[in-house]
This record gives C-alpha cells, sequence and structure tokens, in this order.
C-alpha cells in the first residue's frame, strides 16, 4: 500500500520517477482538449474520493481533472457534510470509503489525521495539505524548476516569511532531492526545528532576508496567514521586511526566478512587481499542480517508481 503524506513516503527515486513521468504526460497531451483523457487512460475504473476540511481551489481542480485524465472518475465531498463533521471517526470513514472508491485525498488541519486515515484505509491515502506539511504543492514545484531548465542537484532555495507548512514540505524535498534552502523568517514564526533537522543539513534558517535570496536559483514565498490561522497583527508587522521585492529579487541570481503556491496577497508577502514579473513562474507552477498531482496518482497505485 502505497500513501503518500509526505515526499519521504515517496523518496528520491520516486520522487524523481514522478517527475519524469509527469514531463511525459504533459507533453504526450499537449494541444488535447482538457477534459480528455490520456491515450493510454492508466487509471481507468479507478474512482478517487477528495475530502476537504479547509478550502481550495488549485488542489481541488487539479486533483479531479488529474483523475479524469488518468481515465479515472471523482467524488469530492466537504467534511462538513459528511458525518465526519458531525464526530464520525476518521477510522471508521476510512474503512468504510475503502470499500467504495480506490484512493482517498483529503485536505485537513492536524497531520495525525493523514496519518490515521492511512492506518485505517486499505486503499492509497494522498495528503492534499495539513498544518505540518503540503507534499502534493511541492511535487509541482520540482516539475516547474526543472522546465525552467535548472537541475535540482546544487540547487539554491531562498525562502522568505512565515515558517509554514509548504516550507517544512521544501525543506523535505530538499533533503531528498540534494539541493539548499535558506529560510530567512522573523523570531516567532520559524519552522520546526524537527523539520529542518529532516533535511539533513541541506537546510538553514536565518533572520535577514538578504542572506537568504543572495545568489539563490529560486525565491519562493506563500502567504503570511495559513488556513486555520488568526490573522494577528503582531504576525503581520514581524513580517513585513520579508516581502519579496524586486530589490531583493535583486540578490538573487540574475536568472533567479521566484514561486508561490498561490493563493497570493499582493502587497503582503510579494511585491505586485514580483509575482506579475518576468521571473514569476506562478502560472506554470499552478497548471502543474495537474500534471504532478496526476504522477502521485500513479505511483500511488505501484506503475511508477
Ligand atoms: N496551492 C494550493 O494548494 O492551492 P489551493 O489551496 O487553492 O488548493
Ligand atoms: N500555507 C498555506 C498554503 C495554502 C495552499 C495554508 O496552509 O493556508
Amino acid at each position: 500500500m502505497r500513501h503518500f503524506l509526505n515526499l519521504t513516503d515517496a523518496g528520491a527515486d520516486g520522487i524523481a520517477a514522478m517527475l519524469a513521468d509527469a514531463l511525459d504526460r504533459k507533453a504526450a497531451r499537449a494541444g488535447f482538449p482538457k477534459g480528455r483523457a490520456d491515450s493510454d487512460a492508466p487509471l481507468a475504473g479507478h474512482t478517487l474520493a477528495m475530502i476537504f476540511e479547509k478550502n481550495s481551489t488549485r488542489t481541488r481542480f487539479s486533483f479531479d481533472m488529474a483523475i479524469r485524465q488518468l481515465g479515472g472518475t471523482s467524488i469530492v465531498a466537504e467534511s462538513g457534510s459528511m458525518q465526519l463533521g458531525r464526530g464520525e471517526s476518521i477510522a471508521d470513514t476510512a474503512r468504510v470509503l475503502s470499500s467504495y472508491i480506490d484512493a482517498i485525498m483529503i485536505r485537513t488541519d492536524d497531520h495525525a489525521k493523514v496519518e490515521e486515515m492511512a492506518h485505517y484505509a486499505s486503499v492509497p491515502v494522498i495528503n492534499g495539505l495539513t498544518d505540518a506539511s503540503h507534499p502534493c504543492q511541492i511535487m509541482a514545484d520540482l516539475l516547474t524548476i526543472l522546465e525552467s531548465g535548472k537541475a535540482l542537484p546544487g540547487l539554491k532555495v531562498a525562502w522568505l516569511g512565515d515558517g509554514n507548512n509548504v516550507l517544512a514540505s521544501i525543506v523535505e524535498a530538499a533533503g531528498l532531492m540534494q539541493f539548499d534552502v535558506v529560510a530567512a523568517c522573523p523570531q516567532g514564526f520559524q519552522p520546526e526545528e524537527e523539520a529542518i533537522v529532516r533535511a539533513s543539513g541541506r537546510a538553514r534558517v536565518v533572520s535577514d532576508p538578504r542572506e537568504a535570496v543572495e545568489g539563490a536559483d529560486i525565491v519562493v514565498t506563500d502567504t503570511w496567514i495559513s488556513m486555520g490561522q488568526a490573522n494577528a497583527e503582531t504576525k503581520l508587522k514581524a513580517l513585513t521586511p520579508y516581502q519579496v521585492t524586486s530589490a531583493l529579487m535583486a540578490d538573487a541570481k540574475p536568472d533567479a526566478k521566484f514561486l508561490h503556491c498561490l493563493p497570493a496577497h499582493r502587497g503582503e508577502e510579494v511585491s505586485t512587481e514580483v509575482i506579475d514579473g518576468p521571473q514569476s513562474l506562478i502560472w506554470a507552477e499552478a497548471e502543474n499542480r495537474l500534471h504532478a498531482q496526476k504522477s502521485v496518482l500513479r505511483w500511488c497505485f505501484g506503475q511508477i517508481g
């Protein structure tokens, strides 16, 4: 049984296989209408259940189109409309859904919930974001970096802002795929030490944004207030010096690229000039959620890696 709760579940070889598969499949269906299945329809007859305990645009639509393009179908539900929202346990939900469908993608708050789902499900479980990590997003980010012509080993990635779930998965990827991350985060909003340790020496945290971006190949940020967090004035104030601006981008390599998982808050974590400027890859990154998620699904079903 292959669950995709964190990038480590796939390991370096699995990630490399998924990225190669995503590049191939994206090229193979160039020009197809988006609703047409891939020629080989490798997941024909399979149904993906998607459960959302938090809002989503990209994860919801990209996974739904991903399973359709692979020849399968989906069922989407907000947990609030399920008995899960009235206190039915994750364990019982996992057991019941496993008897109807072929895989479960869940977006929730506490990471322990996806672990519990995986423990009790007899089908693959995919983490569609928890408070602790967002591995599906980072698969799309790695794909976007490769498409920009940069190799992963030896890459320098700068993170600016909140030490959140997206950063935790970037750091995890760094340890697996042999690139370096320097995260500039203010005191009180730094990532968990545990997340940095998982990067096996490939990640460090600094307080000076300039130190992080200096010589960077990729500059990444994310919203300062993640879903489920209070919109605290003190947090916004602490993060203000970490906005990705043109001045900061000028300290990165001349061919540096900017990534953001979206949704973005222009004028908070990133200036309009940067996110809508020539170095920004955000639209390719968002599109790549679809291509990356198809390969995650195929990996979960043992078709690759
Ligand atoms: N980046 C991302 O996960 O977007 P959604 O919250 O819209 O799914
Ligand atoms: N860190 C953000 C990512 C949204 C895709 C959040 O958890 O809300």
